[in-house]
């Protein structure tokens, strides 16, 4: 597909039947003309979906969905998980986790989502409700760029390498009782997955770094030698070259692809109300290079969070 033109007649099979504008030097691209509220044509979602392929994170602005519609566009992209595998979804929208800065869900650190399963969500919809006047951006990373940035040695190490990934481990100290309950929540049932460090795309076949903040030790490795590979290889991810960052306002909606991408949502707006939905897109098994599947080390196979898991 062609990109970073801006075009306005309707789609044809040579371009997309919206206009696409780059913002990142290698993630990330604003949709503009698309109004994700109204009936999608397959044709259409498939470009969405190239597109996403392509950028790894769509900024759709000013949308004003509200969930019934983020739900929709969501499930055009495959089956939708439910909320979380362990945290309470919004009031009766059981496929809506609420991002809410103000019950202590400040994902303040680089992760992908929900890693800890053998079947993590294959993306993820942001749809920002109510922004900080300042501060309280997503920033997104693209796993895929880090891996080709790797120097050939360190390539070929991690394409050997396996990595534990659990939502059990060493957080820092939650800063108040609602951030405490939510650690409470997130650890309230423990899960260890095997997963493969270099992970094959499904659909572009491109690999990428598969690691965040639950990657917790490398397998066949000590806690010291795991800390200092991971952090070695998490710095390539976090290059700011590889990362775009989205600055919300109320309305927007951002689609991510969860299988080559981590984010980060800086804790920089102290008491001010941040309020997101989060609704993700079913999964499958995470593959490595030499066709090997993600296996469970401990824990349930999360049948209740993710369809993919049956
Ligand atoms: C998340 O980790 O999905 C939340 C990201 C954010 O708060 O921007």
């Amino acid at each position: 597909m062609t990109t970073n033109t801006n075009r306005n007649g309707n789609s044809n099979s040579n371009s997309p039947g919206f206009d696409i504008r780059r913002i990142g030097g290698r993630i990330g691209a604003e949709i503009t003309g698309v109004d994700l509220a109204a009936d999608l044509e397959p044709a259409l979602v498939t470009e969405i979906n190239s597109a996403l392929l392509e950028h790894k994170a769509l900024v759709f602005r000013d949308q004003q969905l509200d969930d019934a519609g983020q739900l929709r566009f969501a499930a055009l992209f495959g089956e939708l998980t439910t909320a979380h595998p362990t945290v309470p979804s919004v009031d009766g929208q059981p496929n809506i986790l609420p991002v809410n800065g103000d019950e202590g869900i400040r994902a303040n650190r680089w992760h992908t989502d929900v890693t800890f399963v053998r079947t993590p969500p294959k993306a993820s919809t942001l749809r920002s409700i109510v922004v900080p006047p300042y501060g309280g951006n997503t920033l997104i990373a693209n796993t895929a760029a880090a891996y080709q940035d790797l120097p050939e040695l360190l390539r070929e190490l991690a394409d050997k390498l396996w990595a534990v990934h659990t939502n059990d481990y060493d957080y820092a100290a939650p800063k108040n009782d609602r951030a405490a309950e939510h650690r409470r929540q997130f650890v309230s049932r423990k899960y260890r997955t095997a997963h493969p460090l270099v992970r094959v795309h499904p659909e572009s076949g491109e690999r990428g770094l598969f690691i965040g903040g639950f990657a917790q030790s490398i397998v066949g490795l000590g806690p010291s030698d795991s800390r200092d590979l991971l952090r070695l290889f998490q710095s390539y991810v976090t290059r700011p070259e590889n990362i775009v960052r989205v600055a919300w306002t109320p309305g927007d909606l951002v689609l991510f692809d969860n299988r080559i991408t981590q984010h980060y949502a800086p804790d920089d707006y102290g008491d001010l109300p941040r309020l997101l939905h989060r609704v993700t897109v079913a999964g499958d098994v995470p593959v490595g290079i030499d066709g090997t599947l993600s296996h469970t080390l401990e824990g349930d196979d999360a049948t209740h969070y993710t369809p993919a898991a049956a």
